[in-house]
């Protein structure tokens, strides 16, 4: 991917769906959000030039845009995710072309496996930092010097500042949410039992299969980025049951009320 492909895309988008200034990342089961969009309009990712085509269940495929309490908002039904054989720059395509959207806030949402043993499933975790566990990134390679610079500071990858909007708006909605540290691994196997062990010995308090790439391309483009993680089951080794994509879908279905409305108080005070 070069520079001119990103803003060629980004024209195309702007002249079907306008400008954005929030964008949001559904994942698993996270679907419908996009439903109280007013004055929306979409896109298949087919339709887009130099999109890639989500192939998970439960993952649509579709950019909408529209307004959300006085904001242009721009939602992503249905992320890539590495484990699907895309390219890491296949994978953060559309967190760039947000950028040159005009997008300066970036809301990830992602199913993730509970490390932490007091994270029971239909927790909500604020993800407060990341662990990546794959050995790959996204920036690896030459460094489109119009998104960010070369060496770009993680200090402060998931916001500080929105990460606060956040508690307070859970607060206010009486909506009990945890924060945590986020750990992505490749997929599409689950983690093994003596995988989590290490995950939870290193600092970690969840486990997945996406995010960590939207997070390090979305900083490294300037945007302030939060992530927001639906618990969807025990991690591998800490209950008696095998973890299966239904049980982590219907999980996701079941904490979709309290999710709505949490990030509709989000949305209002960003
Ligand atoms: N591991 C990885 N990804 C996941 C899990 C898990 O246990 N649950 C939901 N997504």
């Amino acid at each position: 991917m070069i520079y001119a492909d990103y803003v060629n895309t980004a024209k195309f988008i702007e002249e079907k769906l306008g400008r954005a200034e929030v964008a949001i990342v559904l994942g698993s089961g996270l679907g419908g959000y996009e439903e109280g969009l007013e004055n929306a309009k979409s896109l298949a990712y087919s339709e887009i030039p130099n999109f890639p085509v989500s192939t998970v269940k439960g993952h649509s495929g579709k950019l909408v845009s529209g307004e959300l309490f006085g904001k242009r908002v721009i939602m992503m039904c249905g992320r890539f995710h590495a484990y699907e054989g895309y390219e890491l720059d296949k994978v953060t395509f559309p967190v760039r072309v947000f950028k040159l959207l005009g997008v300066q806030t970036l809301i990830l949402t992602n199913a993730a496996g509970g490390v932490n043993t007091s994270y029971n499933p239909g927790t909500i975790m604020l993800i407060n930092d990341y662990i990546n566990f794959t050995g790959k990134n996204p920036l690896i390679g030459a460094n489109i010097e119009e998104f960010g610079p070369r060496f770009p500071d993680m200090s402060n990858a998931l916001d500080a500042e929105l990460r606060e909007v956040v508690k307070a708006s859970a607060k206010r909605l009486k909506i009990d949410i945890q924060e945590g540290v986020y750990c992505w691994f490749n997929g599409p196997t689950y983690e093994t039992p003596a995988e989590v062990r290490l995950a939870r010995m290193l600092g970690g308090d969840a486990v997945g299969m996406s995010t960590v790439p939207e997070i390090i391309v979305g900083k490294h483009a300037g945007m302030k980025v939060i992530g927001i993680s639906t618990i969807t089951n025990f991690a591998a080794g800490l209950s008696k049951g095998e973890i299966n994509h239904e049980e982590v879908m219907e999980v996701g279905r079941r904490v979709k009320a309290d999710f709505v409305r949490l990030m509709d108080e989000i949305v209002k005070n960003i």
